[in-house]
């Protein structure tokens, strides 16, 4: 088992990362809470596959569990299945001193997480994400939200959570694509801190390969976003850098209306193209932005999405990072090392 350990004052945890450790659940959250009730938020996809096992876990530690299981899917990050989970907490007669389980994707960490953030002004919660994205970022760091009709993630919070229990052998079920999606992220962890990262990914041929290799990367990506979690919890400053590709990325993502290409898809794209920029601003080394394509293109990810630079310009403004005419654009030095760059929205293709 690989154990972090997140430092942020007064909201320190743990994260630990071990092929099966959903079996021993229980046991985990036992040395975090020492209460009765848990609500183990999932969703129709995950829960048929993973909740038995977390529930006899859990039973067998002396907890009472109610399961809440929502639809799977983006649009169930929304005020309605919030105001739901706030309802069958109730029901089940939570209260401040009892905990939640976050088990499933991002949407189930974010959704579940702000219901956590809010009910009662905050429950204590324990997030069990199942997706190599989840794994590698949204469950680690706080950011808990929902969307809003008007964009993503538009309400939310920073709330830490008590433990991550991060059980790579979810991964396996996941779908080629999804896989992709968080190997997107994965990849970007490599292209902003860790360009040894980069390296064991070039190397690695098969599936088979990636998975033997899978805790390691995991806890690679979460080492580093621990480290900027705790020099800048609330994104002020060195944590924007995560946000390399995303610019773009998102614009991608709603110019497509979130339904043709998935959040890594968009990443994976708007990374490209933020090197190619860095390349012709003189920042980024030359050679990084074809060096990213070929690693992008390996792990099944997209690099060139068919959009003009105007609906690119429009995307982008009302990106909610943006402040008026000026970005805050994370570009490359060169693979490995990045940092914030303060851009003009019309000079995007200069
Ligand atoms: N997903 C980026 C962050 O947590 O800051």
């Amino acid at each position: 088992m690989k154990t972090l350990h997140v430092t942020i004052p007064e909201r320190e945890y743990d994260i630990h990362i071990e092929k099966g450790i959903l079996d021993r659940g229980g046991e985990f959250i036992k040395t975090v809470f020492q209460g009765e009730k848990i609500a183990v938020v999932t969703d129709s996809n995950v829960g048929p596959l993973y909740m038995n096992r977390l529930r006899e876990s859990l039973t067998v530690a002396g907890f009472q569990v109610c399961e809440i299981v929502i639809p799977a899917g983006e649009s169930s990050k929304c005020k309605e299945q919030l105001f739901r989970l706030y309802e069958e907490m109730l029901s089940f007669g939570i209260t401040r001193g009892d905990l939640v389980v976050a088990l499933g994707g991002g949407v189930v960490g974010d959704l579940t997480g702000y219901a956590a953030a809010t009910l009662f002004r905050g429950i204590p919660y324990v997030q069990i994400p199942t997706t190599l994205l989840a794994q590698v970022d949204s469950s680690v760091g706080g950011k808990v939200a929902i969307n809003l009709p008007k964009g993503k993630n538009l309400v939310g919070a920073f709330y830490q959570p008590k433990m991550v229990l991060i059980d790579t052998d979810c991964l396996i079920t996941l779908s080629e694509r999804v896989l992709a999606d968080g190997m997107a992220e994965v990849i970007k962890y490599g292209a902003i801190f860790r360009k040894d990262l980069l390296d064991t990914l070039t190397q690695i041929t098969e599936k088979k390969e990636l998975f033997a290799k899978i805790e390691e990367i995991v806890y690679t990506c979460c080492d580093c976003k621990r480290q900027v979690v705790e020099r800048d919890e609330l994104d002020n400053g060195e944590r924007m850098l995560l946000n390399f590709g995303h610019t773009f990325g998102h614009a991608i993502e709603k110019q497509y209306h979130y339904e043709t290409y998935t959040h890594g898809e968009g990443v994976a794209a708007g990374m490209v193209i933020a090197a190619e920029h860095g390349e012709r601003q003189g920042i980024t080394q030359k050679g990084t932005a074809s060096r990213l394509e070929e690693l992008l293109k390996q792990y099944g990810l997209p690099t060139r999405i068919p959009m003009t630079k105007e609906a690119m310009e429009d995307a982008i403004q009302v990106d909610k990072k943006g402040q008026g005419n000026i970005l805050h654009l994370v570009l490359l030095e060169e693979l490995g090392k990045a940092r914030l760059v303060k851009t003009q929205r019309s000079n995007l293709w200069i």
